[in-house]
């Protein structure tokens, strides 16, 4: 393998941080050139320094650098408002097609969106029936154009079908969880907490109480924190040494998930994890106002093709998610 340039968004994020630090172990490590786009001036200096990698100051949203830095990677990973911003991944594939048509490279981009995209409006009521799978590309086809996500996601495969001047693929994590960790979280790089398990805890210490929306029955798949760093490495590892091998556009839809729980029993982990904190009043749950749905979905493309095999399951989210909450409380309480 020659060198291979990398452009890698979000990396002081929960899930780019996890990633480049699979990059930095990975014992083809020397041959990456792995370049960053950082918000932060200071965590810039300390990645290029610490870390050794390239640090371009600047936002997503600042179109014109987003492309040229783009259009300078033969692989890109988008995590940084990856799964939302329209105009993120609009400035991504002019650099990729700039980058085709001025080099000839077909360049790839892996596309990180979410589970989210299958949500249903449950409210809490009942889990569903419908379980998506990413080898059922029918299935995929026919979700609306305005489901959550999707408005980016077809834009990434669009550029694969009809533009083919790059390889696309879609990775779609269900609710991730366990704490960030590694040297970039223990250098203060990154944030370690995700998303959704802090915005229940946020919202259980303002009201002291852990809330669920009727009963709580909507399912959603999860997946270890580590266990999607192995997909996104096993990915990087078959587009490299053969990418014909590897779905992509359409078809290149991988979900990451092992296992799903639901809401209630999330909460209801969450309720007696800051209960034992003793910074709620009860372990019962208590009916509130959020939207509470349905994300079925299996994730049998990386499993197949990748060989992946995540090691963690639901029972080890509602295990970790009580041990991990004092993190989240000392967040919430510094905040
Ligand atoms: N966490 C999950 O459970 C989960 C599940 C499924 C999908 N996802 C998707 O994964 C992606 C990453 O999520 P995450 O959990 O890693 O979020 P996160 O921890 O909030 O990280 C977001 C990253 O994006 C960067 N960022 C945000 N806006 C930016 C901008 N305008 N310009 C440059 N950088 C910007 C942040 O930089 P700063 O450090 O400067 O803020 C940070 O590095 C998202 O698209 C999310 O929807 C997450």
């Amino acid at each position: 393998m020659g060198e291979v340039s990398i452009l890698l968004t979000g990396a002081t994020g929960y899930v780019g941080a996890s990633i480049l630090q699979g990059l930095l172990r990975h014992p083809d490590a020397t041959k990456f050139e792995i370049t960053t786009l950082v918000r932060d001036s200071a965590k810039a200096k300390i990645l290029e320094e610490k870390f050794g990698v390239k640090a371009a100051l600047g936002s997503v949203t600042e179109q014109e650098k987003l492309t040229k830095l783009a259009e300078d990677a033969h692989v890109v990973i988008h995590t940084a408002n990856s799964s939302d911003s329209i105009e993120a991944m609009e400035a991504i594939l002019r650099g990729l097609k700039n980058r085709h048509e001025n080099t000839g490279d077909l360049p790839h981009l892996i596309q990180t969106s979410g589970t989210g995209v299958f949500m249903d409006d449950a409210r809490g009521e009942y889990a569903s029936t419908t379980i998506y799978s990413d080898l059922d590309l029918a299935a995929l086809d026919a979700l609306p154009p305005n489901a959550f996500h999707r408005a980016v996601e077809l834009l990434a495969i669009d550029a694969d079908e009809k533009g083919g001047y790059a390889r696309t693929y879609i990775v779609s994590p269900s609710l991730i969880y366990g704490l960030g960790h590694g040297p970039l979280f223990d250098a203060g790089l990154a944030n370690p907490f995700t998303f959704a398990i802090a915005a229940y805890v946020r919202a259980a210490l303002k009201r002291g109480t852990v809330g669920v929306l009727n009963q709580g029955a909507g399912i959603w798949q999860s997946v270890h924190i580590d266990d999607v760093v192995d997909l996104y490495i096993r990915m990087l590892d078959a587009i490299l040494s053969d990418p014909e091998k590897v779905s992509h556009g359409r078809s290149g839809y991988f979900i990451a998930e092992n296992g799903g729980q639901s809401a209630r029993e999330l909460l209801q982990a969450i309720a007696e994890g800051l209960f034992a904190l003793r910074r709620v009043a009860t372990p019962e749950l208590f009916i509130a106002n959020v939207l509470f749905s349905n994300a079925r979905c299996k994730g049998e493309r990386a499993r197949r093709e990748l060989g992946w095999t995540p090691k963690y399951t639901p029972r080890d989210l509602l295990e970790l998610v009580k041990s991990e909450l004092t993190a989240y409380v000392k967040r919430e309480d510094s905040a």
